[in-house]
């Protein structure tokens, strides 16, 4: 075997091999014996019609006989002028340009990127730090680990990442303010204030993600922080950049979560569920402020020099096209709504396991955090015993689970029905209560 896998220290490969799928269909991965398993974690959060939808499937092969893919730099085409009229129509109100390329990561370098060349172009160029959190998370590229919080992914490339400020999480369970919600009065974003007055003037922007800190631990948090940050990072004159690459798409049942809170961001970071997790595809919309500060003579110095090669490809712009048409035609968000509380509840009953410190729940994503002592609240190390043990309990059941760190989770397909739901939570609790006596 040649291949490196990502995020996977190969020397225990062999003794804990990974699963071999051949196919894949609805909500389920199945592997060279014919056994299934449901994509409880929606291929990393990708997901949201199931796999193989025949119209997604039609949309990619009648899209690659008429183009497949051409360059994105002196030429256009229908797909990408037809999806960003699209984007633009469901996404928060103000943003009316969108900037294409392939994965999460580079939706948010460009955002990065644009905003500290936003603030040059109109003549303030010692607008270049970020405000961000403590453990959240914004990709792998070097300017998305200089944003992120999650220590682990940033460690071994700490020499040449840029500093940015950031400010403990909103993570409720283990309050950095030491309080309770609601009575706290997110008392956490003082923090946010604090690190924006410091930096009174020099701030480019605050980065984000909404509602649901993914690779941070699945910590949901209240929109009351998100509207406040939005607030802050408007009345200190700093853009605020949402990164919905991972709750986008109705994943926490509205169609972006930072609706939730009422914010407007100046940039929104898309991928994943951008394609139902079928291509490496991904946007960043902007306003047209942002637009209009890049526009001058072409040797104004304006122009924004950021590419790649896969930018607007076509049949990434036909498929996303086409899953739009199913949140319509499915009524999928109103879907999500519905079957969400069934999530929740299903999880919170599970709060009295041993181990369990922590239920958390958001549209379709539920998550127990597991603690080696309820009271102190003292982790389990991700790398206990235990997380292996649920992983592969939970594969005989006929469930890929893959936890992280000290958090079991499920992030479901928005089109899993009721019926589905009740099967996985079913397989879920009874993994669970195996596993944790
Ligand atoms: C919120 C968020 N932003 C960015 C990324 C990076 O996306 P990608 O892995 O496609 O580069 C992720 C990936 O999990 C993510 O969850």
């Amino acid at each position: 075997m040649r291949c490196w896998h990502p995020y996977t220290q190969m020397s225990s490969h062999a003794s804990d091999p990974p699963l071999r799928v051949e196919r894949a269909e609805g909500l389920f991965l199945v592997d060279a014996d014919g056994n299934r398993y449901y994509d409880a974690i929606s291929s990393w959060w990708c997901v949201v019609h199931g796999h193989g939808h025949p119209r997604i499937r039609e949309a990619a092969a009648r899209q690659m006989e008429r183009l497949d893919h051409v360059l994105f730099a002196g030429v256009t085409h229908e797909p990408a002028e037809q999806l960003s009229e699209r984007l633009v129509s469901v996404a928060p109100e103000g943003l009316s340009r969108v900037f294409f390329s392939d994965n999460g990561s580079t939706a948010v370098e460009v955002a990065l990127k644009m905003s500290l060349q936003y603030w040059r172009n109109i003549g303030r160029p010692e607008k270049t730090r970020f405000a961000c959190l403590d453990l959240g998370y914004h990709g792998d590229t070097t300017g998305c680990m200089s944003v992120s919080g999650v220590e682990a992914f940033r460690n071994a490339f700490r020499p040449i990442l840029f500093p940015a400020r950031r400010v403990p999480a909103p993570y409720c369970y283990r309050c950095p303010a030491g309080k309770e919600y609601p009575g706290c009065g997110i008392a956490c974003i003082r923090e946010m204030e604090k690190a924006l007055e410091e930096g009174e003037g020099k701030v480019a922007a605050v980065i984000l993600e909404p509602l649901l800190m993914a690779a941070g631990g699945m910590i949901v948090y209240p929109p009351e922080y998100l509207a406040e940050a939005a607030r802050l990072a408007r009345s200190f004159d700093a853009h605020l950049i949402v990164d919905e690459v991972a709750t986008g798409f109705g994943r926490t049942g509205t169609m972006f979560a930072c609706e939730r809170a009422g914010a407007s961001p100046d940039f929104l970071c898309l991928s994943k569920g951008l394609t139902s997790g079928t291509m490496p595809f991904a946007a960043t919309l902007a306003t047209e402020r942002v637009y209009e500060a890049f526009l001058g003579s072409p040797d104004s110095g304006r122009t924004f020099y950021h590419g790649h090669t896969y930018t607007a490809n076509p049949v990434g712009c036909a498929v996303a096209l086409a899953s739009l048409d199913l949140f319509e035609e499915n009524a999928l968000l109103e879907h999500v709504r519905a079957v969400s509380p069934r999530l929740g509840d299903a999880a919170r009953a599970l709060a009295d396991l041993p181990f369990v410190g922590d239920v958390r729940h958001i549209g379709m994503v539920a998550a127990l955090e597991l603690v080696k002592d309820k009271g102190t609240k003292e982790p389990l190390p991700g790398t206990a015993p235990v997380f292996r043990a649920i992983r592969a309990e939970a594969l005989r059941r006929g469930l890929f689970l893959r936890p992280l760190g000290n958090v079991v989770y499920l992030f479901l397909p928005q089109c899993t029905t009721a019926v589905e739901l009740e099967d996985i939570l079913s397989r879920f609790a009874d993994t669970l209560r195996s596993v944790l006596r």
